[in-house]
């Protein structure tokens, strides 16, 4: 095995469940990270984020010695970059955090190394990861740059389900992309110590574009649901019957529309592609707006629906409430990062003068985005008070509702889950 010591470059979501599963495979696991909570709440044996099962494995391999995280960089046999990769206003990839975690590694690299880019990046940012480490290091002979390098470098992108992590780490297939073949074998050799899962082989780029296409493979098809639910909505047809309809045809597999699209992978990554080839990934481009513009869709429901109860009930509107269910970016989990049903709530409760009830069982208390008029409500709160009812994220304990008990006319169910 080559790689003994491992040095992991970001101690988030992915990078830290990354390091503790590399520590019980074994490995001495040296996690670096900018962020100084991080490092010390992992030096304790504790974990910073919230991801089932996590906590234990960080815990035994830590008090093993297997696992410490620092600031600062230091000598191993493989290096993982697991930072960020936002994209700018004008939605541009930004790998800043890239660069200077390589330029970091750079400094650590001797002969016989093996450097991964595991953070979902535009097409060439591997090359770009060797160009700079070439630039740094001259001495040394970088893939892409020599015809005999001693250093490996290679691009494996991460596809785990957030809540999942832990399994789907050792369970999923892995698409690993060397600069050369070399270095994709060189990788694949670290990823079998603890893969179940098959590790394909492939170069670089194509290992970059696969990340991309798997999420944009998502965004557009729900996308496509998405445009069904505004064309059914105008021509008075309940798209979830058509889908379910449409659905009994064998080859096709139509997926569920909602209030828009969340998280912080499927609504980013796309643009990555849309940013290289602008004149090409025409319907990649129309795809994330449709999905982006489907919660000022819902608002208009909301406002229709404001007027409708206006006409009907003679109440001036600051005397109506609105009751949103679910703020989270998926049903029965707390994350509510990127949520299109947060964003909802926030623009009816921007643009409604009367109260806004906001339900959403996983949560103690708002996030703070929210101005006076957006209370945290009980389930049976906001049914009993709320005119206008709106239905934004699929929770069970929604979905398990006695419909008996949505007694106003006024419900806007973006998720389908209260069709009779
Ligand atoms: N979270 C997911 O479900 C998921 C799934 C697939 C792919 N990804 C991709 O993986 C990458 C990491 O995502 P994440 O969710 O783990 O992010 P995260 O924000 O949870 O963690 C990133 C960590 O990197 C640290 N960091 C920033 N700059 C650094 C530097 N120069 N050196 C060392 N550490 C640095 C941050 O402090 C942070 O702790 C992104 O490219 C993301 O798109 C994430």
């Amino acid at each position: 095995m080559h790689s003994k010591t491992v040095s992991i470059f970001g101690l988030g979501y992915i990078g830290l469940p990354t390091a503790a599963i590399l520590a019980d495979a074994g490995c001495q696991v040296i996690g670096v990270d900018v962020n100084p909570v991080a490092v010390e709440t992992i030096n304790r044996g504790e974990i910073h984020i919230i991801e089932p099962e996590l906590a234990n494995v960080v815990a035994r391999n830590v008090a093993a010695g297997r696992l410490r995280a620092t600031l600062t960089p230091e000598p191993a046999d493989a290096f993982l970059i697991t930072v960020p990769t936002p994209f700018e206003a004008d939605h541009q990839p930004d790998l800043s955090y890239v660069k200077s975690a390589t330029l970091a590694i750079a400094s650590q690299l001797k002969a016989g190394d093996l450097v991964i880019l595991e953070s979902t990046s535009p097409v060439g940012a591997t090359e770009q990861v060797a160009a700079w480490i070439a630039e740094l290091r001259p001495e040394l002979q970088v893939p892409g740059h020599s015809d005999q390098p001693n250093i490996a470098i290679a691009y494996c992108p991460e596809r785990v389900l957030p809540g999942k992590v832990m399994a789907e780490l050792v369970s999923n297939d892995r698409v690993v992309g060397g600069i050369t073949p070399d270095c994709s074998l060189r990788a694949s050799e670290l990823y079998q110590l603890f893969l179940q899962g098959e590790c394909v082989t492939t170069n670089a780029r194509t290992a970059e574009m696969c990340k991309l296409t798997e999420n944009s493979f998502r965004d557009v098809n729900i996308a496509f649901a998405n445009e069904l639910s505004l064309i059914c909505h105008a021509l008075d047809i309940d798209v979830w019957e058509l889908i379910q309809l449409a659905n009994h045809h064998p080859r096709v597999n139509i997926l569920q529309p909602g209030p828009g699209v969340g998280g912080h992978c499927i609504a980013v990554d796309p643009w990555f592609i849309v940013s290289q080839t602008p004149e090409l990934a025409r319907l990649i481009r129309t795809a994330r707006e449709v999905n982006d513009s489907k919660p000022f869709w819902v608002l208009d429901q909301v406002k229709q629906a404001v007027a409708d109860c206006l006409m009907a009930n003679g109440k001036t509107a600051s005397a109506i409430k609105i009751a949103c269910f679910g703020l989270a970016f998926k049903p029965d989990i707390d994350d509510l990062r990127e949520s299109p049903a947060m964003q909802v709530a926030k623009l009816i409760s921007e643009w409604h003068q009367g109260e806004t009830l906001l339900v959403e069982p996983h949560i103690r208390q708002l996030p703070q985005t929210f101005t006076g008029k957006a209370t945290l409500v009980s389930v049976d709160e906001a049914l009993q008070s709320a005119e206008i009812v709106v239905l934004l994220t699929d929770h069970k304990v929604f979905k398990a509702l006695d419909k008996s008990q949505l007694t106003t006319d006024f419900v806007i169910d973006t998720r389908g889950a209260w069709r009779n």
